[in-house]
């Protein structure tokens, strides 16, 4: 991909356009790493990134990582403070981004609510419905696809411990969930099995490929 077909942050008319990607998959399908060295290149392109991630550190995501631990909340509960925590985050950090003409790289937002709360029960068309009221849409969804088992011995390898969001059968319909998103025109799956060198190859493919198409 030449340069020069990315968006600057500046457009012709003077107003600033930021580029928002979210990164989503299951646990174990190497996210959190895709999204920060997704960052760096575009940092090399010379673009200013804010990487961030849901939940986030805020009072009702740090709410919610420890009741990963201490006893998961009752599912209404736990769908309401994830809806807060997106509200906070979208308030206060990716609009502000987004306006100033930033790259806004998320390691997951609502689709995870759509797989994980779906997966708990939740209609997910509902909750994209919920999220979609005050949410902006991604430029790019980047759907991270590898199959249950594999996702689980990552995770195992990693040392972290299978707690209550990480059991199999609810990763299968989380997983399923993301697939259902894969023909949104915004949405590419990306196929992670291999090195973190080859998909990372791939989603900078993508990415060529989508700013390609919408520059020409
Ligand atoms: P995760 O990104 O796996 O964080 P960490 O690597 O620190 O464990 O997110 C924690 C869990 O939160 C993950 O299992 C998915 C879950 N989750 C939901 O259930 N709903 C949501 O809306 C989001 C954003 C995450």
């Amino acid at each position: 991909m030449s340069e020069s077909s990315l968006p600057t942050s500046e457009s012709s008319t003077g107003k600033k356009s930021g580029i928002f990607i979210v990164i989503e998959g299951i646990d174990g399908t190497g996210k959190s790493t895709q999204a920060r060295r997704l960052g760096e290149w575009f940092v090399s392109q010379g673009r200013e990134v804010v990487l961030s991630r849901e939940p986030t550190d805020g009072p009702w995501g740090t709410k919610l990582r420890e009741s990963a631990a201490t006893g998961r909340l009752a599912p209404e509960d736990e769908l309401e403070y994830f809806l807060n925590d997106r509200r906070q985050h979208v308030d206060e950090t990716i609009s502000p981004a987004l306006a100033a003409g930033k790259v806004v790289i998320l390691d997951r937002y609502y689709f995870s609510t759509m797989a994980y709360q779906g997966a708990r029960g939740f209609d997910p068309a509902e909750i994209r419905r919920l999220n979609e009221e005050f949410a902006p849409l991604p430029d790019l969804l980047l759907i991270l696809d590898l199959d249950v088992d594999t996702a689980h011995q990552r995770i195992g390898h990693r040392g972290d411990s299978a707690n209550e969001f990480e059991k199999k059968e609810s990763l299968e319909r989380c997983r399923e969930i993301f697939l259902s998103l894969k023909d949104e025109p915004f949405a590419r799956v990306v196929d992670s099995n291999g090195s973190l060198d080859e998909v990372a190859g791939r989603i900078r493919q993508i990415v060529g490929q989508v700013w390609q198409v919408q520059l020409a």
